[in-house]
């Protein structure tokens, strides 16, 4: 049965998290971990909202972290599928940091991730094709 195609948007995501001290490094700005950790969750969010399937990461390109992100800050992840195959879909993440006393936002990094949607046996399994528009 051919399944029915959906549009980037209907998958579109914006996770946010409060950055608190418990996710500082050692020089009191955001651990990366805790960056790709919000990278990975809205990838996920986003494919799973495509797909309405389980999704496992299977890839990550290279990231960089180019601006410190401060604790207090708002980290804000925005997810949007680049590509679909027949299992796998190819998510573009955006995030950005928001100085909550200001307003200001600064893109922090961005990163692609390939995502693969799961069936109960872990193996992959198809989702629905990429519409334009
Ligand atoms: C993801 C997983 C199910 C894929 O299984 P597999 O046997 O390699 O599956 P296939 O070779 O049939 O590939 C499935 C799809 O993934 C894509 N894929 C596989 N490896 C890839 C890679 N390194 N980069 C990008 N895409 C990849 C294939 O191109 C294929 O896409 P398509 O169906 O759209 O054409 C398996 O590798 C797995 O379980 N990995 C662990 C996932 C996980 O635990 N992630 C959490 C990180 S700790």
């Amino acid at each position: 049965m051919k399944i029915k195609p959906r549009t980037a948007e209907h998958s579109a995501t914006v996770l946010a998290d409060f950055i608190l001290p418990g996710s500082a490094n050692m020089v009191g700005t955001v651990f990366g971990g805790k960056v790709l950790e919000m990278v990975d969750k809205a990838a996920g969010v986003c494919a799973m909202r495509h797909s309405n399937k389980l999704c496992v990461t299977v890839a990550m390109d290279r990231v960089e972290f180019h601006v410190p992100i401060r604790v207090g800050s708002l980290l804000v992840a925005e997810s949007r599928l680049a590509r679909v195959g027949r299992t796998s879909m190819t998510v573009r993440v955006e995030v950005y940091a928001e100085d909550l006393m200001t307003g200001r936002r600064l893109r922090t990094n961005s990163c692609t991730v390939t995502m693969v949607a799961v069936d109960r046996r872990g193996k992959p399994t198809p989702v629905p094709p990429l519409a334009e528009g």
